[in-house]
């Protein structure tokens, strides 16, 4: 897939007033944009009004997290098709901060990752990235690859469903440090042999897109726009604001 894409995580750092002042904001910001794709991330309990607030224009909506189950006696949790209803066209699976506060694991990712591809329309974002300890010892592709292995393996994508891997080193989750241009690139080209291994060229070629996450600013976003193999960002903290986000999506 060609065109580049990014994507806002607001995490849970905005109250529901601030984010639908925000998405007005965002709204307004990106009016007549053309080029990237860019989608907005914001709480779940926000997406039904965000989505009504940024209707009409170049703005996508996401959702921060789904269950894998559609229906049932599933307490809290919310489903794929539930998201499709809020108007969302992408979700993310696996962020590492649910992957340590929630103690979500690679099994559980699989099984998200399998029923929001049941629902049409709906792409998954699938993070995965190591820890920095891991990076020390030189484990980082095996647990790249590993990674992916668990969430993605042993499943055939049709023709037309679309995939997003993130690739989101933790220890840059935040800390306002990015990765070295160079590491990323490496690390996506790691990320792509191995999506290869399990889907072939064509299917990876055509139906996924690699990105990057972890501290992008403006200040530093064009480092990463002409890497090879960086399809696209994830951006936390500065998309917290319209217009360094404007501009992160301007540069890529
Ligand atoms: P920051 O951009 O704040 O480092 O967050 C990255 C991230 O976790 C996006 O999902």
């Amino acid at each position: 897939m060609n065109n580049k894409i990014v994507i806002a995580n607001w995490k849970m750092k905005l109250s529901l007033a601030e984010t639908l002042e925000l998405a007005k904001k965002m709204k307004n910001k990106f009016k007549g944009f053309s080029g990237s794709e860019v989608v907005i991330c914001p709480n779940s309990l926000s997406l039904i009004e965000v989505g009504k607030i940024i209707k009409g224009g170049p703005l996508k909506l996401g959702a921060q997290n789904v269950f894998w189950e559609d229906r049932g006696a599933y307490t809290g949790e919310i489903s794929p098709s539930m998201l499709k209803e809020a108007g969302c066209e992408y979700v993310i699976i696996g962020h590492s901060e649910r992957r340590k506060y929630l103690l979500e694991n690679y099994e559980m990712i699989h099984q998200e990752f399998k029923a929001v591809l049941g629902v049409e329309g709906l792409t998954p974002i699938v993070c995965v990235g190591e820890e920095a300890e891991e990076r020390k010892t030189d484990r980082r592709d095996f647990v790249l690859v590993d990674q992916l292995q668990q969430a993605l393996g042993g499943i055939n994508l049709l023709g037309d469903q679309r995939v997003i891997v993130a690739y989101e080193p933790i220890w840059a989750i935040g800390s306002g440090v990015a990765i070295e241009p160079e590491e990323a690139e490496y690390a996506h080209k790691i990320i792509k042999i191995s999506l290869r291994d399990m889907f072939g060229m064509k299917v990876v070629k055509n139906n996924f897109r690699i990105i990057y996450g972890g501290s992008i600013s403006s200040k530093n976003v064009k480092e990463f726009t002409n890497l090879e193999g960086v399809d696209g960002l994830l951006v936390g903290g500065a998309s917290l604001d319209a217009g360094e986000f404007y501009k992160i999506a301007k540069a890529i």
